[in-house]
């Protein structure tokens, strides 16, 4: 059984080689980030810091936006912890988080454990502000997404060319997420990067606008 030390580093190196060449905003950046961020979360918490380590590093193997399917997203996970890691309640754990955290408009239930909490705050967190906004952009880019339509009123969530578009996705997603934290640390953090994506978007539509 190899040590937890070296199984995170196991760990990194199957998602470095999963997520090169990633450019929709799951690459191996963004998972070191929410690896980084739930062991930050996690220090104010009574929590298994192996299995918030794991889930986050692992978490964005399984995006079904990157796999064929969800089920063959998960299976890859499941497969690689089940060669490298000897302990089933260990896999079980992870792959629980990993299956259930998504955003899926919110509306998903409630994570069981305080390691999903924490990883799915850790992933939350990343959507949002400065780094969220890059992200949100890329994504667009990679799906081919216009930056904004002057014909849609984003506000009302309405759109009527029956597009998406990067500054829709502010409002389906990134404005609504601060109140859906689960731990007090990284309801913090959202409330600060909620406040400068709406300061953003101020700005966007101001120079939209030419009213500077
Ligand atoms: P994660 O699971 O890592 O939170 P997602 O898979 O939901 O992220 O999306 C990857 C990134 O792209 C996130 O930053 C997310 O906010 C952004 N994103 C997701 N859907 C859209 C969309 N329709 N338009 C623009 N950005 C999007
Ligand atoms: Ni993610």
């Amino acid at each position: 059984m190899k040590n937890n030390k070296a199984l995170i580093k196991l760990a990194e190196n199957f998602v470095k080689e999963e997520l090169e060449f990633d450019r929709s905003g799951h690459d191996w950046w963004h998972c070191n980030r929410v690896r980084n961020i739930a062991l930050e979360i996690a220090k104010n918490e009574k929590a298994d810091y192996f299995i918030c380590e794991l889930a986050a590093l692992l978490h964005d193997i399984a995006d079904e936006k990157i796999n064929e399917s969800k089920q063959a997203g998960l299976d890859k996970v499941r497969n690689w912890m089940i060669q490298n890691i000897d302990d089933k309640e260990c896999i079980d754990k992870v792959m629980s988080i990993i299956s259930t955290m998504s955003y899926n408009g919110g509306q998903n239930k409630p994570m069981k454990t305080i390691e999903g909490q924490i990883v799915q705050d850790a992933d939350r967190l990343d959507a949002l502000g400065a780094i969220g906004i890059a992200r949100t952009f890329v994504y667009s880019g990679w799906k081919g997404q216009q930056i904004h339509n002057l014909e849609q009123d984003n506000t009302n969530m309405d759109y009527r060319s029956n597009e998406k578009t990067a500054i829709y996705h502010f409002y389906e997603k990134l404005l609504k997420i601060k109140d859906l934290m689960n731990t007090n640390y990284a309801k913090e953090i959202a409330q600060k990067r909620h406040l400068f994506m709406e300061e953003y978007l101020s700005h966007f539509y101001d120079e939209w606008n030419f009213k500077e």
